[in-house]
Parts: structure tokens; C-alpha cells; sequence
């Protein structure tokens, strides 16, 4: 499996240190119906708003120890949901969903042409024809200002599991060569007064692509962009100052 990061080190701290929420309205919205496909859902931070909004919803992610916390949240709350471990470059469906997430920037993980390609070959494969896929990435602009200028600290969050805290340092840096960022995630585990207790160090990779390139992988995977967002209000996409670029393209083509 190609991962950017080790999630398998560190899924029972994610909770506590990822507690985005801006993009839950905007997913609930654009599920409205059908059968919808979430890729690389880690601990379901999204899953399970549309879970509780009644969305048909299948969830996939290459890592079990995220899938663990996920599964263990789905029982707590008494729902339920098909969840298969899956690399998103090997996905095995046909023709199923009317509707395919790729949430939270994660398609930046795959780090190569070549995974990227993979990626997108079996997200057509397994939507309906004229199915959607809705995938959200950095703007390379705006993400690249915060990279490589200084460690940046995150936290004390207080742990989900309410014994003590987590706190995060990152550590980045570019390679403009192969559009990849590369650095060092430092995850610290603090007791109850905010002491460490514990630290792990892990890789990071990610490769950042222009709204250009995306649309050749895209149009060449046989979809068509029908929108493109700059923030999860729906703002149409600012070249120079989005922080994103939310891409909902059409499958048009069936190879
Ligand atoms: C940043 S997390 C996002 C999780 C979740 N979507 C969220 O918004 O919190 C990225 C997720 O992608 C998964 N992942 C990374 N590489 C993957 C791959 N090649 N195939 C499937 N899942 C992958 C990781 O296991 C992790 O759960």
C-alpha cells in the first residue's frame, strides 16, 4: 500500500488532533441521494454526519487501525455501514454508486503519476454512467505559502479518550522537481498537566498538483469538471487566494 503517512502509528490519536469540521454542511448537501462511495475515510470524521443524515453510504480506507476506531464509533452510536479495507488504487467495484468522495485533500497521498492514474481508473469504474465524483485538493498557491518556512506547533488538544492531551509539530518542505512535499509529523502525548509521555515521529509525503494537471488526469479517466470550488461555501475557485479547489466532475466516458 502507498500511504503518505503512517495512519496505522497514530490512528488512536487522530480524533483528538483533526477536528475539522468547515466541510460537513457541503458533504451533507451534495449527498442528497443515491448510493455514495467515501474513499480514504479514515476514522469516519465525515462518514458519520452523513451516517446520521440517513446518506446510503459505503466507506473505504487502506488502514485498519483507522478502521478499528471508525468500526468501534459506528457501535457506539449504533449505526451501521459497509466498510471494506481497500487501496484506493485498487478499487474492485462496477457500475454501483451514483456518487464518489475523495474528502479532506487525501488524493495528494498518492504520490505518483501512476497511483493517481490507478486511483481515478477505479473511481470511474465503479460510478454509474454520468455518476459523480467530488474531490477536494489544496491550491498548490495558497498551500505552498505555509511550507517550509518554520516548524509549525498545533495543540494541546485534550484527548478524545480523556486521558490528557496531544499536541502535534510539522516540519515541511518542497520539492518543486516533483511537486512533492516531504517533512517529519512529530504527534506528542501529554498527561493530564501537559507533560509528554510519549512522541511519534513519522514521514510525510504529499505531491500537489495544479487545477491544470488534475483536469488532464481527470478528462483522461473519461469525467468532465462541471464545478470547481475555492471553500466549502460554495465560493467559485480564486486562483490567487482559495484555499482549495473542490472539483465535482461528471463520468462521461466508459472505457
Ligand atoms: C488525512 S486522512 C483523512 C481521513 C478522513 N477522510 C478525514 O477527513 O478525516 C487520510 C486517510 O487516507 C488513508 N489512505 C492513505 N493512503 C491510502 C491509500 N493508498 N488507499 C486507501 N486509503 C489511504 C489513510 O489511511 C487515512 O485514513
Amino acid at each position: 500500500m502507498s500511504s503518505a503517512l503512517d495512519y496505522e502509528r497514530i490512528a488512536h490519536l487522530y480524533d483528538s488532533y483533526l477536528q475539522f469540521t468547515d466541510d460537513l454542511p457541503f458533504f451533507r448537501q451534495q449527498c442528497q441521494s443515491g448510493a455514495v462511495l467515501e474513499l480514504m475515510c479514515g476514522t469516519g470524521r465525515i462518514s458519520i454526519p452523513l451516517l446520521e443524515a440517513g446518506v446510503n453510504l459505503t466507506c473505504t480506507d487502506a488502514s485498519p487501525a483507522m478502521l478499528a476506531i471508525f468500526q468501534d464509533k459506528l457501535m457506539a452510536r449504533g449505526l451501521s455501514a459497509p466498510i471494506v479495507q481497500a487501496d484506493v488504487t485498487d478499487l474492485d467495484w462496477q457500475l454501483v454508486f451514483d456518487l464518489v468522495l475523495l474528502p479532506f485533500q487525501s488524493f495528494h497521498e498518492l504520490c505518483t503519476e501512476v497511483e493517481q492514474r490507478k486511483a481515478l481508473a477505479g473511481i470511474a469504474q465503479a460510478l454509474k454512467p454520468n455518476g459523480h465524483f467530488i474531490c477536494t485538493l489544496h491550491n498548490p498557491k495558497v498551500r505552498l505559502q505555509a511550507i517550509g518556512k518554520a516548524v509549525s506547533h498545533y495543540g494541546p488538544f485534550p484527548r478524545v479518550d480523556g486521558i490528557g492531551f496531544v499536541s502535534l509539530s510539522v516540519d515541511l518542505n518542497y520539492d518543486p522537481a516533483t511537486e512533492t512535499v516531504r517533512g517529519w509529523q512529530t504527534v506528542y502525548e501529554l498527561d493530564a498537566v501537559e507533560h509528554p509521555i510519549a512522541e511519534h515521529r513519522l514521514a510525510v509525503q504529499f505531491r500537489l498538483i495544479t487545477l491544470e494537471d488534475f483536469q488532464t488526469l481527470l478528462e483522461s479517466s473519461g469525467f468532465l469538471i462541471e464545478e470547481v470550488f475555492g471553500n466549502y461555501d460554495y465560493s467559485l475557485f480564486a486562483p490567487e487566494t482559495s484555499p482549495y479547489m473542490i472539483i465535482s466532475a461528471r463520468k462521461i466516458k466508459t472505457f
